[in-house]
């Protein structure tokens, strides 16, 4: 369909709508679809969660779940997993599996990937999140909406913009300059926009400079329309519109909610009054109804034709697309795929004395130790709760993994009070004033009965460790912990886990210790006592599976860590720097805005490895480690002029070890001499590669003007640095293998 023709088309369908019906389409008429208007053949935008998978149905007006067999889904590695593994492939798989399943539960747009920063280790969403680094984030989310949208069904990249803590979500206004805006906050979702070519983006629930994130002029017209030239569809997060005019003149078109009064929405009723008196244009709607009507041809929901009236006229209206892409979910290669993402999300942080792996030849009895190996995660933590046809647990996947020759005991050794009743409705009071973490957090006091069997779990689980050669404990978090709508109080490990750890260490040193979260955790009790750690974020469906293939090694060991490790919050730069969780309003504030308190940025750039690196503060694990079995050599550092770009970097990377592998190679750019307002070096491209042992292949990399300019909030414009630069390329953040410097003139 020629363009002119699309455009075309769209203003013949809009001229046939009255006000009325546009206000329909323009705000929600369930918890998961836009309005419709019959009478012209236009149907309902059909929405679901989220960045694991296709959440579970609900009623149209209910927040209780349909509850039937049918909607069980693949429950894929959260964004955190799947920016671990820095393989830009197993990001667009895990799209276009998404894609497909939304296609296939009958979804016309998935409301993933979210890709906010990881500023701030507290936030309870961030195991929905992939990366502090903004460079991380943007090449992963790129081929991941790319696979999302190959199936007829929208991506909706959220959530926009500077979403970074779960504290008074819809209340608190964040402040920032302008660069620490452009080079940290807006990448991730620039990419998304200009080169993923998303069909759809989210609003936040946040403020941003005194404006809420789902009806902010400067993020949703001004930058994203204007700057960004986006022509997509904008909704607002769940109850995030606070304001008819705010909402009806910025660049959004649909406004959602967690209540059932959809017509008294602020773009229902109160927007056709509004019209009506004069008081917003009609235009404005009508730029909504166009993004809605564009939206609904690129998914092939509709395609709109003239049709003959009686009279003798045409009339445009909608009509449903006969070959529109099915769809298909649940198939054995979403499985595959979900699996193949979750072995490479798996990190080897530590492993002295080539602890790891345990080859199933080697062991006839394996202990595991830990709630979180037996624990089923899927169906938690929030909006990106997921209803998964299986799940393979840690405990299932060793069992599985050394077989019937290999005795493999289990037992808890730590205490989790069964979840707090989450009565399903917890999402209709999501937006309540303030969360208290008291619903759905163990925050109450154990009683007599829990606090023997926390004793008995821990004697028990030394008692054995004694006993068995090859122990497993499996801990961390779990969306207890890791949740939307509230924020961890500190880094610490629930359940007493630090205890049990350390106890069993001591009678066994050799325990190889696996946190699973979606966030840092303090380890150092034991952190220099274990001999092996492995890191896994919510690993999907196949998570235990491949968590068992990398210990019996089977699977080599590839993931690396997409965020730095800090021990505690008070190191961070969020807790140095910022105000977190935010402070009161100021007078002159409080006339402007409807927040309740200011978070400011005031680290500006400085967020996660940018930080820790620049002020020297010591990390239990730097952003991009992870070990491997085998061992990687890096050689001929060659960097050329470019032609169409500043520089061409070429490295090579030998497997010197006797197992095949694959390697996530990072190149990061820095001045030789760094000034005070930069951070040291920056990632600005990375790949990944297979080899085996003894093969040696050649990456190349292309570094732009981009990679080495800074936005300068004086002159608001990018400025390239100039002079002496250094070019590092390397195995982590912290692991500089080759370096090289050029001249910027
Ligand atoms: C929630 C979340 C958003 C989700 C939406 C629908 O509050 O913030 O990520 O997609 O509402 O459940």
């Amino acid at each position: 369909m020629r363009a002119g023709s699309t455009e075309k088309k769209i203003e013949a369908l809009l001229k046939e709508l009255t006000l009325e019906e546009k206000a329909r389409l323009v705000h929600a008429s369930e918890y998961f679809r836009s309005g419709d208007v019959p009478r012209l053949g236009i149907p309902k935008i059909t929405m679901s969660d989220g960045p694991m998978g296709v959440r579970n149905d609900f009623y149209p007006a209910d927040w209780h779940p349909v509850g039937t067999t049918a909607d069980a889904v693949s429950y894929l590695p959260c964004n955190s997993a799947i920016a671990a593994t820095w393989n830009k492939e197993l990001a667009r798989t895990s799209g276009s599996v998404l894609g497909r399943e939304a296609r296939g539960r009958g979804k016309d747009m998935i409301l993933a990937p979210g890709i906010n920063i990881k500023r701030n280790p507290l936030c309870g969403r961030n195991f929905e999140y992939m990366s502090e680094d903004p460079c991380l984030i943007a090449e992963m989310v790129v081929p991941l909406i790319e696979g999302i949208q190959e199936n007829d069904v929208s991506a909706c990249v959220k959530h926009f913009a500077c979403n970074a803590q779960e504290w008074e979500r819809l209340w608190v206004n964040v402040e920032l300059d302008e660069r620490t805006l452009r080079e940290i906050y807006l990448p991730g979702f620039e990419a998304a926009v200009r080169r993923a070519k998303t069909y759809g983006l989210m609003g936040s629930y946040n403020l941003v400079r005194g404006e809420h994130g789902s009806q902010s002029r400067f993020l949703l017209t001004k930058i994203l329309r204007e700057e960004w030239g986006y022509d997509g569809l904008v909704v607002s997060d769940w109850g995030a519109v606070h304001d008819t005019r705010a909402a009806a003149e910025s660049g959004l078109d649909i406004e959602m909610g967690v209540t059932p009064d959809f017509d008294d929405y602020f773009l229902g009723r109160p927007l056709i009054e509004a019209v009506r008196k004069g008081e917003i244009a009609e235009a404005e709607v009508d730029k909504k109804v166009r993004h809605i009507l564009r939206f609904m041809l690129r998914v092939r929901l509709i395609e709109i034709v003239q049709k003959e009236q009686k009279n003798g006229k045409g009339k445009m209206v909608a009509v449903p697309v006969a070959d529109r892409d099915p769809g298909y979910y649940n198939g054995d290669i979403m499985h595959r795929y979900a699996k193949e993402t979750a072995r490479e999300a798996v990190i080897l942080l530590k492993n002295e004395k080539h602890r790891l792996p345990v080859r199933p030849s080697q062991t006839r009895k394996l202990l595991v130790i830990g709630e979180n190996a037996n624990h089923l995660h899927a169906n938690g933590g929030g909006s990106g709760e997921i209803k998964a046809l299986y799940e393979v647990t840690p405990l299932m996947g060793l069992a599985r993994e050394y077989g019937g020759n290999t005795e493999v005991k289990y037992v808890p050794g730590y205490y989790v009070p069964a979840r707090l009743a989450t009565d399903a409705s917890w999402q209709e009071d999501s937006t309540a004033e303030l969360m208290t973490d008291t619903k759905r957090r163990d925050g109450r006091k154990y009683d007599a009965r829990e606090k023997a069997l926390i004793k008995k779990y821990r004697d028990e689980a030394v008692a054995l460790a004694k006993e068995y050669d090859d122990v497993v404990i499996v801990g961390g978090l779990n969306h207890d912990y890791d949740v939307e709508g509230m924020d961890r109080k500190d880094l610490s490990l629930p359940y007493g886990q630090d205890e049990l750890i350390k106890a069993v260490l001591a009678v066994n040193p050799r325990a190889v210790v696996v946190m699973m979260a979606g966030s840092p955790v303090d380890m150092r009790a034991w952190k220099d006592d274990a001999q092996a750690i492995l890191w896994m974020a919510y690993n999907g469906m196949e998570g235990g599976t491949a968590l068992a293939e990398v210990i019996s090694g089977t699977v080599n060991p590839s993931g690396k860590l997409p965020e730095s490790l800090p021990a505690e919050f008070a190191q961070t730069p969020a807790a140095v720097c910022g105000d977190y969780p935010g402070r009161k309003l100021r007078a002159a504030e409080k006339k402007v805005m409807n927040a309740h308190l200011t978070q400011t940025f005031k680290e500006g750039v400085f967020v996660g490895y940018r930080y820790y690196e620049k002020f020297g503060v010591p990390l239990q694990f730097p952003f991009g480690h992870g070990l491997s079995y085998t061992e990687y050599k890096y050689s001929g550092l060659k960097v050329s002029k470019a032609p169409g770009a500043l520089f061409e970097v070429q490295v090579k990377v030998k497997n010197t070890g006797h197992v095949s592998g694959k390697e996530a190679v990072q190149l990061y750019v820095g001045e030789k001499t760094v000034s005070e307002e930069n951070p040291v070096k920056e990632l600005k491209a990375f790949d990944k590669v297979e080899l085996q042992p003894g093969e040696e292949k050649t990456l190349s990399f292309t570094l732009t003007e981009r990679d080495f300019s800074h936005y300068c909030n004086e002159e608001n414009c990018w400025k390239r640095m100039k002079g002496r630069m250094v070019i590092y390329v390397g195995a982590s953040s912290a692991d500089v293998r080759l370096k090289k410097e050029v001249t910027l003139s």
